[in-house]
């Protein structure tokens, strides 16, 4: 599970944002910017896989983005479904296992399959992990791991006072997976949405400029570079 330096993060989770905006200043409708978004993520994974980083956290769509309009929600599910057939092949070749992370309860029953289907095909990778955060938001991952713990006392697995961070962490969507090391967020908005609250207690975080279209691997090796010259104490000295 480790990295090879430890000047390259374990774990990177990237907030991908500014589809929209970038679509918007091309000229274009905001969906184009989803679709270069793919791209992205491809090019993120390659220069993921080549840095040794472990796992990459991708936040692709948060409970709260069921409220955009109907269209872009149907768009953003269509796209998914379409990726997963497209990149399932070379995900399988390239060793990258796939894990999702959020609610399974509220995805029609084609988008469910497909999220199926790519756990399921690539279960063996090796390489990389990469997580997809997809009806994903922290406040609800936290809520189903109180009431996964509730469940546990209530019929005596545990005692109240044996609750500790591990409990916690282990009742998490995130159960399998190291906390972040480093949380990049594009289109240089400085907040994190509902994203990883628990895990990120100790994360650095990277707000860049640029929008999600335009992270390719070269933004990817940058921000490896500005991880690098943090120093991380942990309340230490
Ligand atoms: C991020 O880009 C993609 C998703 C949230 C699905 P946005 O769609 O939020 O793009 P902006 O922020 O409106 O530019
Ligand atoms: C966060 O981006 C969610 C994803 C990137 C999937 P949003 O664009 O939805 O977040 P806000 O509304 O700007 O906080
Ligand atoms: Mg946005």
């Amino acid at each position: 599970m480790e990295s090879n330096s430890n000047r390259i993060p374990t774990h990177v989770a990237i907030i991908m944002d500014g589809n929209g905006r970038w679509a918007k200043a091309q000229g274009k409708e905001r969906f184009e910017g989803h679709i270069e978004g793919v791209d992205s993520v491809r090019e993120c994974i390659k220069a993921a896989r080549r840095n040794g980083v472990r796992y990459l956290t991708l936040y692709a769509f948060s409970t709260e983005n069921w409220g955009r309009p109907q269209e872009e929600v149907n768009a953003l599910m269509e796209l998914f479904c379409k990726s997963v057939i497209a990149e399932t092949p070379e995900l399988k070749k390239e060793g990258v296992k796939v894990v999702m992370i959020g609610r399974r309860d509220r995805f029609s029953e084609k988008v469910c399959s497909h999220l199926e289907q790519i756990e399921s095909s690539t279960a063996e990778g090796e390489n990389l992990t990469l997580v997809l955060a997809f009806d994903y938001s922290s406040r609800d991952e936290i809520t189903v791991a109180m009431q996964r713990i509730a469940k546990q006392v209530a019929e005596g697995q545990i005692t109240p006072e044996e609750i500790c961070e591990q409990t916690i962490a282990q009742n998490l969507y995130t159960a399998q997976i190291p906390d972040p090391d480093f949380i990049i967020r594009t289109s240089g908005e400085c907040r994190l949405s509902n994203f990883l609250l628990w895990q990120s207690s100790y994360a650095e975080m990277y707000f860049p400029q640029t929008m999600w279209p335009d992270f390719k691997q070269e933004q990817f090796d940058e921000a490896l570079e500005v991880y690098a010259q943090r120093n991380r104490r942990y309340g230490k000295l």
